[in-house]
């Protein structure tokens, strides 16, 4: 098979390592790549949040399946675009549609999705330029630290946890009425404060119920050398997870994976790819930080190499609606 990976990051790099060691794989090609894909695969120059651009290309290269990297095409609603093709009905899209990436796309939207279906997160509100006054108001209720989130993609940066009363409320001004994060701030979810140690989860679903789960992993995301100063998009990772043991694994599954997957088709949300729950094991059990729509980036590099099964026959069985039939092969 012929497979399109979108994406630059080491994420892209560690799934294209993965899939030109199928022994299905005919041709590799990674847009636009960077210097480590280059090596196993044609780096392609392409617009790949442009769906007729990335169309074009899929239609004159064969190509059988594309992999959306980053949440960026995904939330465009680039695996919308490619599939409104009828030429290109039979190509797999490793990637949500649009509406189901609102789950990364719009933190009140998955929060909400949370809501609905009982899974545990820290508790919240919603607030927009209309409602600032509501929104301090709010902040006086809660202890410190208060967490307040700009609602849609910025690029990791948009998560603010401030100790000082004044300063979350000025903060929360900011963001609302002086956009602070751009259109992305104009609704912002202000959220209880959980304590606890982060790892992630990530799954593979194929959108009707069926799902594998992949390798857990910790990224690291401060700057500094001992886990210090300023948070990044993730400095490095590992798996698995030294804390992450059966207990955790199962409650996690039955409260958090489970019902997540279940959600996604009771609330007919079209959901072929990767997801990524950002979680915290609290002193009350796991909840779920966020959720993104795509691997992670560094996660990805230590998630991915763990696999044994082949990756392009998990695309397939994604495709074909059998994932949970298949038996995870992942190296210790
Ligand atoms: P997010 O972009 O939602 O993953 O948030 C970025 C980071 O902020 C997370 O990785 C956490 O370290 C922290 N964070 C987000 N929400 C909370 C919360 N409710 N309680 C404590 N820390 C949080
Ligand atoms: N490393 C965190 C992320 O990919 O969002």
């Amino acid at each position: 098979m012929n497979v399109l990976v979108l994406g630059s990051g080491g994420r892209e790099h560690a799934l294209s390592h993965k899939i030109s060691q199928s022994s299905k794989l005919s041709k590799l090609f990674i847009a636009p790549g960077n210097g480590g894909t280059h090596a196993l695969g044609e780096n392609v120059s392409l617009n790949i949040e442009d769906a007729a651009e990335v169309g074009a290309f899929v239609k004159a290269n064969a190509i059988d399946i594309v992999v959306i990297g980053p949440e960026a095409p995904l939330v465009a609603g680039v695996h919308d675009g490619l599939k409104s093709d009828p030429e290109l009905s039979s190509l797999i899209v490793v990637g949500p549609r649009q509406a189901a990436a609102e789950l990364e796309g719009s933190k009140d939207f998955a929060k909400e999705f949370m809501m609905r279906h009982n899974i545990p997160t820290a508790a919240y509100q919603t607030f927009t330029r209309d409602t600032l006054t509501e929104g301090q108001a709010f902040l006086e209720t809660l202890d410190a630290p208060y967490v307040l989130k700009a609602d849609g993609l910025a690029a990791g940066k948009g998560v603010l946890i401030i100790e000082d009363l004044d300063e979350a409320k000025e903060e929360l001004k900011n963001m609302l009425v002086d956009a602070k994060f751009g259109d992305a701030s104009s609704r912002v979810v202000i959220e209880e404060f959980l304590a606890g140690i982060e790892f992630s989860i990530f799954a593979l679903t194929d959108g009707r119920g069926g799902y594998v789960i992949l390798p857990e992993a910790k990224d690291y995301k401060r700057i500094g050398e001992g886990d210090t100063g300023l948070n990044t998009g993730g400095m490095g990772a590992v798996s698995p997870v030294p804390f992450f043991d059966a207990a955790l694994r199962e409650r996690t599954v039955k409260e958090i994976i489970d019902p997540t997957i279940k959600g996604l088709v009771k609330d007919n949300l079209p959901y072929q790819g990767f997801v990524f729950f950002g979680l915290i094991n609290t002193s009350k059990g796991p909840k779920v930080i966020e959720y993104n729509v795509r691997m992670g980036d560094p996660e990805t590099e230590v998630v991915i190499p763990r696999l044994e099964t082949d990756l392009i026959d998990l695309f397939v069985a994604m495709d074909n609606g059998t994932l949970g039939d298949i038996d995870l092969q992942v190296h210790p």
